[in-house]
């Protein structure tokens, strides 16, 4: 049998998994990759969505497309044996039958561990609650390395729900493999960065915690939704909602080479005339989920 090389057949879960060298491996892949019909002919992906999502399940089905090879699954549990009371270990077991690699998307937190614990199939997590989603941290970073040539030295604002944002607590993670990172946390006081994201934080990347909308001297700006879905409970959601709008107004303090990034969907946290100036940069954000998706894809089922 063939040595099976380092990516081959492992599962992308957190990005607490991942060096500064296997992040900047991934990275350069989806730089060099191109599309290639035969790459993944004969594989298929099961895309297992059971939260809403546009662009991760677009994208990673684009991928796998683009590679040549074929797309089995569902957004949505409503169509699936779940309704009738099927355990999600089940679920995965029989999906293991059909196909080569699991993307999972699913509100609790750890169902990605869980699955992947479950299947002898790579399982990549498309997002577990508000915990982890590295592959959108992996493009995120892929976008922050294309317009600043660096991941060092950096000046980096989040933005909004920090508390539920599960792209944020990976980035946040991601951040701390890299040097001469600062982070301001600009949030409303209930909405916070978890503890836990804070302590691996500490004494690795400096930052501060604040609730004013400060975007000086940042060099990237990561603007998040409230995530309204997460709120237990409804009128705690009414207090913060709209908490923070990106106008041009806002925007006069950024810097000409800062970028705005923004995971999206977007609901009114950055205002639409926002779009044009040259510093907003989600619609390319958008863009590079392909590659760096195709190159995750490439690697797990393939190897490097
Ligand atoms: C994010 C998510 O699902 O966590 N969306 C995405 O994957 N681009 C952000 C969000 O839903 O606010």
């Amino acid at each position: 049998m063939a040595q099976r090389t380092r990516w081959q057949g492992q599962d992308i879960i957190s990005i607490r998994e991942f060096s500064r060298d296997q992040i900047e491996d991934v990275l350069t892949h989806a730089q060099q990759i191109r599309p290639d019909p035969q790459l993944l002919v004969g594989r298929v992906m099961a895309s297992l969505f059971f939260e809403p999502s546009t662009r991760t399940q677009l994208s990673f089905a684009t991928a796998m497309h683009r590679l040549g090879g074929k797309v089995i699954g569902f957004s949505g549990a409503e169509s699936t044996s779940v309704v009738k009371g099927e355990s999600l270990q089940d679920t995965v077991r029989t999906v293991e039958k059909y196909a080569d690699v699991i993307v999972m998307r699913h509100p609790l937190e750890g169902s990605a561990r869980l699955v992947a614990d479950t299947v002898a199939i790579p399982v990549i997590n498309a997002g577990d609650g508000a915990n982890q989603h590295p592959t959108q941290t992996l493009m995120d970073l892929f976008t922050i390395k294309k317009f600043h040539q660096r991941l060092d030295d950096l000046k980096i604002g989040l933005v909004g729900d920090l508390k539920y944002g599960r792209t944020v607590h990976s980035l946040a993670g991601a951040l701390t493999r890299f040097r001469k990172i600062e982070l301001r946390l600009i949030s409303p006081p209930n909405l916070r960065m978890p503890p836990a994201i804070l302590h691996e934080l500490n004494g690795v990347v400096p930052y501060t915690e604040t609730e004013e909308l400060d975007l000086r001297d940042l060099d990237v700006v990561y603007v998040t939704r409230i995530q309204k879905e997460r709120f237990p409970d409804i009128e705690e959601y009414e207090k913060v909602k709209g908490a923070y709008v990106i106008t041009l107004k806002v925007c006069e303090r950024l810097k000409p080479s800062a970028i705005l990034l923004h995971p999206l969907p977007r609901v009114d946290e950055i205002a639409p005339e926002v779009d044009s100036l040259p510093q907003a940069k989600y619609f390319d954000q958008v863009q590079n989920g392909v590659p760096v998706r195709m190159a995750l894809l490439k690697l797990v089922l393939l190897g490097s």
